[in-house]
Order: C-alpha cells, then sequence, then structure tokens
C-alpha cells in the first residue's frame, strides 16, 4: 500500500459521535422516551455474544419504560455532552477538527413523533450546538436518524413498519432543515440502513416478537422500504429548503472476502457483497436491484409499494455515499465448520492473515482501500468514511496518561489506505473517526469499549468524574490534520 499523501485541500478531517449515545439528559427539556432508551448494560453476558447483549423482548421494553435507572441503561446518561459539548468542541477544535458528525436525536424535536408543534426547547438546544460548531470553524454533519426514533412510534405503529412513519419522520425533517439551514450543509438520512437485518428494534422500532418467525423477514423488508421511501422524500425536502445543502446515505460496509479462489467461494462472496450495496444501491440508483425482486417471489415476500413509490425514489437520490468501516470478514461455503469472529453485529468465518480487537472485530486497513475503490467505481459518487475506528480498553497510568499506541497504528494504517485510495482517483470527502471522544457503547452499553482521542473518566456503571483526559492520540491526530494527513509516524 503506497502513501501518496493526496488529501485534497478542504479535505473534511474530524470525528463521529451520535446523539443516543452521548449526549445523556435523557428526560429533560421535554425530550421523549426513544428506543435507545431501552438499551441495557448486560455485565453477566459476554460482550462478544451480540445477540444476547442487543437482543430485546417485549418485557425488555415493559421494564425499560417502567425504569428511571440511569446505571444500567447507560445510553440515557451518555457523557454528558448534552452539558459539557462547549468543553468538548474547545477539545475538537484543537485538535483541528474540519468537521463533527452529530445526530438529532428526533425525540427531543417530537417527544412522541406524533405531536403537530415541534419542542422549541429540542430545536433551541441544537441550535446553539451548531453555532458554537461554526464559531469554532466546525462543520457538522447531521445524522437524521441514528438508532433513535421515538419509543412511541414502535410501541404504538410497529415502528417503521407502518407507512405512516414516513410522514411523521418527513415532517421532523422539513422542521430541522428549515430551522438549520443557515447553519448545516451536510446531512445524512439513516445511519447504516443496513442494520434493520441485525437489530430490527433499535435501527426501525420492530420487535420481532410481535409477528410470526415466516412474517418476520417480509415486515423488516417493508420496513426497510418505508426508510428507503423516506430518505428519498428527506433528499426532495433537502434540496428543497437549502437548495446548496448534500445528502449522503449511510451503510455499514462489511467487504467479504472468499475464503480461497475455490469458484463456489468466490461466488458466495460476490453475492454476500452485493447484498451489502444492495441497501446503497437503493438510494444512489433510485431503484431495486433485479436480485432482491427475485429473492422477494422466490421467498413468497410480497412488499406494499404505493404507485407514486418507485418514481419518489428515482427522482431523489442522495448526493454522495457515507459509511462505517470497521472490519471486514470471510464467507466459505464450509462455514459451519469454521472459527468465526465477529464485528458490529455480524459474524463471519475468521481470516488467519488479520488480527482481531479485544472484541474480535478483525482489523484489515486494506479491506478499507479496497471498499474505497470498489465503492467509487460502482456509484461515482463522492464517498465519505462516516465511521472507522477501534474500540478498545484504555488504562490511565499512574501519571494520568492514556498511552494508546494501538489506536494510532490502526488510525495510521486506515489513513495510509484512505491516501492509496485518494491516489487512484478515488473522491473521498472527508473521514470521521468513531467516538472521537469516549462514549457509551451502540452494540454492549460499555463505557470501557474506548474509541476516542479524548477519555471520559466515566466507568460501565457511570461512576466517575466524566472529566476529560487528551489521549496520547490526541495529540498524533492533531498533526494528521494540521499537515493534511502527511505527519502520520
Ligand atoms: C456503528 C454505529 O455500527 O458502530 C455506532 O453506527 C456504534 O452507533 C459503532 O457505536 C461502534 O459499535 P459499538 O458497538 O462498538 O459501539
Amino acid at each position: 500500500m503506497k502513501n501518496n499523501n493526496k488529501f485534497p485541500k478542504g479535505f473534511l478531517w474530524g470525528g463521529a459521535t451520535a446523539a443516543n449515545q452521548c449526549e445523556g439528559a435523557w428526560n429533560v427539556d421535554g425530550k421523549g422516551l426513544s428506543v435507545a432508551d431501552c438499551s441495557k448494560f448486560k455485565p453477566d453476558v459476554d460482550p462478544k455474544d451480540y445477540i444476547a447483549q442487543h437482543g430485546i423482548t417485549l418485557q425488555d421494553i415493559k421494564e425499560a419504560m417502567e425504569s428511571e435507572d440511569t446505571i444500567l441503561y447507560g445510553k440515557r446518561r451518555g457523557i454528558d455532552f448534552y452539558n459539557r459539548f462547549r468543553e468538548d468542541l474547545d477539545l475538537f477544535a484543537e485538535m483541528g477538527f474540519k468537521v463533527l458528525r452529530v445526530s438529532i436525536a428526533w425525540t427531543r424535536i417530537f417527544p412522541t413523533g406524533v405531536e403537530e408543534q415541534p419542542n422549541e426547547k429540542g430545536l433551541l438546544y441544537y441550535e446553539e450546538l451548531f453555532k458554537e460548531m461554526r464559531a469554532r470553524n466546525i462543520e457538522p454533519l447531521v445524522t437524521l436518524h441514528h438508532y433513535e426514533m421515538p419509543l412511541y412510534l414502535s410501541d404504538h405503529y410497529g415502528g417503521w413498519y407502518s407507512r405512516e412513519v414516513i410522514e411523521m419522520f418527513v415532517k421532523f425533517c422539513k422542521v430541522v432543515f428549515d430551522r438549520y439551514k443557515h447553519l448545516v450543509k451536510y446531512w445524512l438520512t439513516f445511519n447504516e440502513i443496513d442494520s434493520i437485518f441485525r437489530h430490527p428494534f433499535t435501527t426501525a422500532g420492530i420487535v420481532t416478537e410481535r409477528y410470526p418467525k415466516e412474517k418476520q423477514e417480509e415486515i423488516i423488508y417493508q420496513a426497510l422500504h418505508h426508510q428507503f421511501v423516506a430518505s428519498a422524500l428527506a433528499t426532495k425536502c433537502l434540496h428543497e429548503i437549502i437548495p446548496q445543502a448534500k445528502m449522503g446515505c449511510m451503510v455499514t460496509r462489511t467487504l467479504t472476502y472468499p475464503e480461497n479462489c475455490h469458484p463456489k467461494n468466490c461466488l458466495l462472496a460476490l453475492k454476500t457483497n452485493r447484498e451489502n450495496y444492495f441497501y446503497a444501491d437503493v438510494q444512489v440508483f433510485g431503484m431495486y436491484p433485479r436480485f432482491i425482486k427475485e429473492e422477494w417471489k422466490a421467498k413468497r415476500i410480497f412488499i406494499k409499494f404505493n404507485e407514486e413509490d418507485e418514481e419518489i425514489l428515482k427522482s431523489y437520490p442522495v448526493d454522495f455515499v457515507s459509511f462505517s468501516y470497521y472490519m471486514s470478514l470471510v464467507s466459505s461455503i464450509e462455514a459451519e465448520k469454521k472459527e468465526k469472529v465477529n464485528g458490529n453485529l455480524s459474524t463471519g468465518v475468521k481470516n488467519p492473515y488479520l488480527d482481531v480487537t479485544e472484541w474480535n472485530w478483525q482489523v484489515d486497513p486494506i479491506g478499507l482501500e479496497y471498499s474505497l475503490v470498489e465503492m467509487y467505481d460502482r456509484y461515482k459518487k463522492p464517498l465519505f468514511i462516516a465511521e472507522n475506528g477501534i474500540g478498545a480498553k484504555d488504562i490511565v497510568n499512574d501519571n494520568g496518561i492514556i498511552i494508546d499506541d494501538y489506536r494510532i497504528e490502526y488510525y495510521r494504517q486506515h489513513i495510509e489506505a484512505i491516501a492509496s485510495a485518494i491516489s487512484d482517483g478515488v473522491e473521498v470527502m472527508g473521514y470521521t473517526p468513531w467516538g472521537c471522544i469516549d462514549l457509551v457503547s451502540m452494540s454492549t452499553c460499555q463505557m470501557s469499549k474506548r474509541y476516542g482521542f479524548i477519555y471520559v473518566d466515566a466507568d460501565d456503571y457511570g461512576n466517575g468524574t466524566y472529566s476529560r483526559i487528551k489521549k496520547k492520540s490526541f495529540y498524533w491526530y492533531k498533526k494528521v490534520i494540521e499537515s493534511n494527513g502527511v505527519h502520520l509516524q
């Protein structure tokens, strides 16, 4: 892999967060309950067992709704970003961030989703946040839907399975586009829209237990269809309300290699990757690929399309493609006989050439270059790496310092991979490492799974001062940004 340090002028270096994992303040200033407020830390469950960690039942939701607990429901407290955001923005500005990815919690603006009028206090909070970013020359990149839909919509409408949710989402989008039209230029619709099959509750408010097993796949596809239509309508509204703004889709890029060159393995990997691309395909090309329609036919899955849906999808594709990239997987026709690894709520065959993180996610910087090249060839739209990073247990040493050389090495290799793709002609707009400040883990609700350049003094149960400490990687990333990707050592 070569590093020609080809980052263009104006490259958007920064970091990424999501409201439900950092804001806290789960029940203040009129905020309603969201699906994220039901995520519970399960100390007795193996953190690598993502199904047991993240699975949810109707009973779990009932208990969450009746509970005021913020110890085990860690996303309710986050890292207190709601109150400390100015201090955090100062630190991001000190690192030289050009962009910060945040999300708007729908439940701060429409607490249940069905209100006619928005909650002014919620609108004011984000207005203040975006103004403070701008004052520090940090461009906001705003996700509209990051695993935090109103719980009320899940409970009363079955989440995105109901077509009515499209209208409520578009109402929310219009309000925030209008309010922040002078503050925000870059938007993303659904975070990792493909995760609907991996965790339907957090992604779409669907509790699978409500439906017979044989209907669940159809229900998830139907909800996904509603999200695709909503994404297109949000793009339409954005362009009408803020003509100069750009909308991106956001998908999980899970690159899958064939286990070896056995043609059956290669074909399997091809099809697995095609499935992974399906979600961006619809939002970029404005139509469903034929293979999905064939799959529906074969499985007798019937998806209701309104007459205008195909036209909507076709007319309002996204402007750019953003994605998260953490690791690659391997597919094999003999998968059941092989050793497995996890990663981002998915499982695959272990790749003998790659190391894994403490959470068993395979580290593969070349896979990032591979993905960038392939995605640019496929979409021919600017790409944005909206998430990348390594979750690790950081140690504060006796001198109060965190020497996170493993994180520096991880980023060094991934940034080299981006440079290499850029020098190959790939158009990359920006790079926002995930959890640029430690925050609550999406899958496990742990604080000890840390991604940040900034350490937050809090443990898995929320004990701690919440004070912020700059890690060694903080100073390293600052130099990377200052040199526009030249100084990586
Ligand atoms: C992405 C999500 O899938 O991975 C984030 O968009 C999440 O919300 C990140 O935090 C890392 O996953 P985890 O489970 O380690 O927090």
